[in-house]
């Protein structure tokens, strides 16, 4: 790739993996029913090396804290005595190496720098970059954050959750849940007995409770975070929000258009937060491209692809596509700000007889803009990329890659009318960049912003118009599937 080089300019960010975290601070358990918070309060107001000294450095393991004994004992002594795990200084950042000239070449793609013409678009990513550095304001992010902005005050008492669903995902949830202060889990509700012991041997003293009529009767809740299999996503939903709860609800939101619009219909009516686990639009990579695409610096998007495949977890219940796209989905929609006009989608199903596990989607905009997704259960590599292209720059992003997640490349084809009369096309190859994003786990994120909603009403980023939105994609995909591959319109108006 003669004349292309690679630039890291403002370092490499050491991306957090799963199970780690930063500024976590240890919390006192709730005994049973409501708890009081002041040690949660007290610690995140410790000086920073003070907090450090709690922050668990481990990778791809649970949080340090699995027993409320542990969180007792901590937040009593208020110096990390009785952490179940030792405490481990966090892992040195690794600082990339840099050429004399601050540059650094990846192998592959090196080649001479173009130094000169480029100087305008480092600029931009520089100035870009600060913007984006911890506790910089940019504005639009701030604007779609309510709790960054720093908006409607946020209520002191931690928000009374229960929690639906004990499953695979469920555990997460409760981790992330159980670290926040401004969150007190109240009760556990799964069917499964075998699930409710799991999570009574993790966080003793917690009560469980087997249906979401029990958790709704016995346990004063302020909102309900349902992680349950898909199709039971209505009913559950439906009982809260009838009983007056705020509502967080995994994707996708329900298996019908038509459940989703009654649960956004109810939600409005009662007043109360509906809020649909779009994981990825807490990404701080997607954030960081939601607004570079903003700044103008990518040109026009022109079109989009995303690739989420791995070898398995093969569902029997939900198809590929209901599975895995509905992050795909909501990226797209959030990228790009529209619905999609029409979708035609193929797919086939391999392993499960009328399950589809291999799914090819091709979304259509009005704007004339196309996103496309490929899912499958059945793939040798686990990849989870984007690629964004734009008409000055493009841009992918890995979400496999531990540290460098976002590659932009300044690369493009010369509009004709740039060209001398008669002149060939002419391709660009320029810089790459990887910008340095600072990373935060996202379902911290997420949990976080449906806190901060319900405590200020706020309307979340990610809500029961946006899950309704993206279930009615969905609904197109399989539709386009049943058709052959025909393109299906979308209804565009929520
Ligand atoms: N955001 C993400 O990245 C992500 C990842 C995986 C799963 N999910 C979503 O999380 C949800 C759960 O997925 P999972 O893989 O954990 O499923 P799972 O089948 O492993 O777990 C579901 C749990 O819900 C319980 N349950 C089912 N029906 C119930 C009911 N009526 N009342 C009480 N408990 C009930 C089951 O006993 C089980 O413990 C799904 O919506 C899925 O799409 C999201």
């Amino acid at each position: 790739m003669e004349g292309a080089a690679v630039r890291l300019p403002y370092g490499v960010h050491r991306a957090f993996r799963q199970g780690e975290r930063v500024d976590a601070v240890l919390r006192r358990a709730p005994a049973h029913g409501r708890h009081e918070r002041a040690p949660s309060d007290a610690a995140q107001r410790q000086p920073r090396a003070r907090r450090r000294s709690r922050v668990q450095g481990g990778h791809r393991r649970h949080a340090r804290i699995p027993g409320y004994q542990g969180h007792r004992a901590s937040a009593r002594e208020g110096s990390g005595r009785g952490v179940p795990r030792p405490v481990r200084a966090r892992a040195r950042r690794r600082r990339p190496r840099r050429s004399a000239r601050g540059s650094r070449r990846r192998d592959g793609e090196l080649g001479r720098c173009a130094r000169r013409r480029h100087q305008p678009l480092q600029r931009g990513l520089r100035a870009y970059s600060r913007a984006c550095a911890p506790g910089a304001r940019h504005p639009q992010r701030h604007a779609r954050s309510p709790h960054r902005a720093g908006g409607a005050a946020v209520s002191a008492a931690p928000l009374r959750i229960g929690m639906v669903g004990y499953g695979y995902w469920g555990p997460n949830i409760v981790r992330n849940l159980a670290r926040l202060a401004s969150a007190e889990l109240v009760a556990l509700c799964d069917a499964s007995e075998k699930n409710r012991a799991r999570f009574e041997a993790a966080y003793p003293g917690v009560p469980t409770v087997a249906s979401i009529e029990q958790l709704l009767a016995g346990h004063e809740v302020d909102a309900v975070v349902i992680a349950t299999s898909a199709p039971t996503h209505h009913a559950i939903a439906r009982a809260a929000i009838d009983a007056g709860k705020h509502c967080f609800v995994e994707k996708p939101l329900t298996l019908t258009s038509s459940d989703a619009e009654d649960l956004v219909r109810a939600a409005d009516a009662a007043g109360v937060v509906l809020m649909v686990g779009h994981l990825m639009e807490y990404h701080s990579a997607i954030g960081w491209i939601k607004d570079y695409i903003a700044s103008g610096n990518l040109g026009d998007v022109l079109y989009l692809y995303m690739q989420r495949l791995n070898l398995g977890k093969v569902r029997t219940q939900e198809n590929a596509f209901w599975s895995l796209a509905p992050h795909d989905v909501s990226i797209a929609l959030y990228l790009l700000g529209e619905m999609p006009e029409s979708v035609s989608a193929s797919g086939a199903a391999f392993v499960t007889p009328g399950v589809h596990d291999t799914v090819f989607a091709n979304l259509r905009f009005r704007s004339g803009r196309m996103a496309n997704i490929h899912v499958s259960w059945l793939d040798p590599h686990k990849v989870r990329r984007l690629t964004v292209v734009g008409s000055k720059q493009m841009l992918v992003f890995d979400d496999m890659q531990a540290t460098e997640k976002i590659w932009v490349y300044d690369r493009g084809v010369e509009p004709p009318e740039a060209l001398p009369y008669g002149a060939d096309v002419q391709l660009r190859f320029g810089d790459i960049h990887v910008p340095w994003v600072p990373l935060k786990e996202p379902l911290q994120e997420e949990m976080e912003h449906f806190i901060s909603c319900c405590q200020s009403g706020a309307t979340p980023r990610s809500d029961g118009r946006d899950g309704l939105r993206v279930v009615r994609v969905l609904e197109a995909v399989d539709e386009s599937i049943a058709a052959g591959g025909a393109p299906v319109p979308t209804r565009v108006e929520v």
